[in-house]
């Protein structure tokens, strides 16, 4: 069993065949995608593919790359996230690659974020590109430890994952960990603790080998699982079966119980 911890599936790549996807997820044993939102005019479409099938999960939140849509508010993304499918805040982060400053709206969006993150309970999906250091800061700041998430289609050092994994979040590894160039990444596969880890595709883009540059979708995320099982010298089921769980104590807010019960 594996889960498809983030995906695009409301881009035109996919969206015209979510009942393909959803019929290769069944084939390959992909038994959840999290389908993340990156606007909030995209947030109907994504919230309306959660709703319609069972193995869908939605989050709400803007991505940083995104200037010219609505800004949401704090309160916006709280009641937003009070549907009982959306499962996360985000994406949301910082990405000093594709943009360049004043950046000054991408860090106050992502506080706004993680302030939401915090009140609504749910947790953080977050990007961080070319910025990692700045990411970090806030979470510090914000407090993002408190609402915890995940590090999304991880790509940076292992001094930044141990960083993360302190604040309480879990990394995820997209295909990238199994292009052959990506050497210093698939150390960090082999560093950040089996209970702590994510797999997804980050679909449609990021295709794992043997479909690197197709459109990628979520029953490819087992080659993921694979590359990482054979990184770490153990067997892709232990993989699966660890990053499924996790997938749902993060998701399913069982974290959260227990936090609270310790
Ligand atoms: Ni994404």
């Amino acid at each position: 069993m594996f889960v498809d911890s983030h995906c695009h599936l409301s881009f035109p790549e996919l969206r015209g065949d979510i009942d393909g996807v959803l019929a290769r997820m069944r084939e390959r044993q992909v038994v959840a995608a999290l389908n993340v939102c990156v606007t909030l005019e995209e947030f109907p479409v994504v919230l309306a593919l959660a709703e319609a099938h069972r193995e869908i999960f939605a989050s709400v939140g803007v991505h940083p790359d995104y200037q010219d849509g609505r800004e949401p508010t704090e309160q916006d993304l709280v009641d937003l996230a009070r549907h009982p499918k959306v499962v996360a805040i985000g994406e949301t982060g910082l990405d000093y690659y594709r943009l360049k400053e004043p950046l000054d709206w991408q860090r106050e969006r992502f506080r706004v974020h993680i302030r939401a993150a915090r009140r609504s309970g749910k947790p953080l999906i977050i990007h961080t590109r070319a910025a990692a250091g700045d990411t970090l800061g806030i979470m510090r700041e914000e407090g993002a430890g408190d609402a915890g998430g995940v590090m999304h289609c991880f790509t940076e050092t292992r001094s930044v994952a141990a960083a993360a994994l302190d604040l309480g979040f879990y990394i995820s590894f997209s295909g990238i960990v199994t292009f052959k160039s990506a050497t210093e990444l698939q150390e960090v596969a082999r560093f950040v603790p089996l209970d702590r880890l994510l797999i997804e595709t980050d679909a449609p883009y990021l295709a794992p080998v043997p479909y690197r540059g197709k459109t990628n979708e979520p029953s490819y995320v087992p080659h993921v699982a694979e590359k990482i099982a054979a990184l770490r010298g153990i067997s892709a089921v232990d993989v699966a079966s660890a990053s499924t769980t996790n997938f749902f104590f993060l998701f399913g807010q069982l974290g959260k119980q227990v936090k609270v019960a310790g």
